[in-house]
């Protein structure tokens, strides 16, 4: 039978609002279950102004679901209930609850970073083996995650996170000391792309923290970064400074992810994972995704990663743990216990 289903995400300062169906009939992927799909960027030229970001989503939820409830049957709504900033999400969860209840249908919240993780299995179900490693790649997580099924149903095994800021989080602040716009990510890569290589200088270089640890830092690559440049310097330095942070960046997390995908393969042998999911809004990134990807191949391993537009904070990756649970793939409330568990000891994933 087939059921439609409402998602609502409102963690930080997209709005996400997006259908999906959700049927038995057998598909090659579900790019085409996707039947509403609207993200609205709000614009903080400096960062996100909490109380503005709360504002700004009930605006555009307003907006933005009218046409969907007029022109589609709603089964369930499911909107995210953390992590993320308080008014947001308080305003996204008011929004699904009092939609649901004029509708007469069901409605519960969803952890956002499930999103993250599940999107590109339920986009790829046929595509993608599980188990698989996800490293998760946003403003807000910095996450290496063993993403496996036992009896059935999936589990997380962290593996690996940072210490301090998240990867994400480290180009927005510098990308802001450099002037660029807020989110900076997307800024940097377009700067980089405006340098030449074969000009490439020793002007900035920056330190590679964690190697010898299984976490993630970024915190001395963001102080590194901002006592080598200001917003002074000419667009040449800026476009050569963005080039040199975001091939750091694709080489240490292709090489973190290299290097536990090596423990994995001692202690599982090889062919246990067979593939890496990255996502995410740093999987956005097109210079990340071909390091990781060339990294993968050199270990025999495929790659997946959400389109672009659904790498970033979206409705469907909402909608879409609602669709896995609906179908017993998940518990999400196992799910939301493990994420909360530290980088698992048992693994003993010491990294030399
Ligand atoms: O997943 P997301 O939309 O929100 C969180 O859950 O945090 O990720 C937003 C982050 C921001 O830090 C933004 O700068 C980064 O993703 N980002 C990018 C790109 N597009 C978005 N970073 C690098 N390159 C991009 N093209
Ligand atoms: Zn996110």
């Amino acid at each position: 039978m087939e059921k439609y289903i409402l998602g609502i995400e409102s963690s930080c300062d997209d709005t996400g609002i997006a259908l999906i169906k959700v049927d038995n009939e057998p598909c090659e992927n579900r790019l085409d279950k996707i039947i509403a799909n609207t993200i609205l960027k709000q614009e903080h030229p400096k960062g996100v102004i909490p109380e503005y970001a709360a504002r700004a989503h009930h605006e555009a939820l307003f907006d933005y679901a009218d046409s969907i409830i007029a022109n589609y049957k709603i089964d369930l709504v499911v909107y995210t209930n953390g992590p993320g900033l308080i008014g947001s999400l308080f305003v996204g969860a008011s929004f699904a609850k009092s939609l649901a209840y004029g509708l007469g249908v069901p409605s519960y919240g969803v952890n956002h970073l499930h999103g993250h993780i599940l999107i590109p299995y339920w986009l790829y179900p046929n595509q993608l083996a599980v188990p698989y490693l996800c490293l998760l790649v946003s403003g807000g997580h910095t996450l290496l995650v063993l993403v496996e099924k036992i009896n059935n149903k999936f589990k997380y095994i962290i593996l690996s996170t940072t210490l301090d800021d998240a990867v994400g989080e480290m180009l927005d602040k510098v990308g802001r000391h450099i002037g660029l716009e807020y989110p900076a990510g997307p800024y940097i890569e377009k700067m980089a792309k405006q340098f030449d290589p074969l000009f490439k200088t020793e002007a900035y270089t920056l330190p590679f923290a964690m190697r010898n640890r299984d976490d993630f830092s970024f915190s001395g690559i963001k102080t590194a970064a901002i006592e080598q440049i200001d917003n002074q310097a000419n667009e040449q330095k800026k476009a050569e400074f963005c080039y040199t942070l975001q091939e750091h960046v694709a080489f240490l997390l292709s090489e973190k992810i290299s290097k536990i995908q090596q423990q994995l393969n001692e202690k599982f042998g090889k062919d246990y994972i067979k593939h890496w999911v990255i996502s995410g809004g740093v999987a956005a990134n097109m210079v990340i995704r071909g390091k990781i990807e060339e990294a993968a191949k050199n270990m025999n391993i495929a790659t997946c990663f959400p389109p672009i537009n659904l790498c970033t904070d979206n409705g469907v990756m909402i909608a879409c743990v609602a669709a896995l649970e609906e179908a017993g793939e998940i518990q999400s409330h196992n799910l939301d216990e493990q994420l909360r568990r530290k980088p698992d000891a048992q693994m003993k994933l010491t990294i030399d």
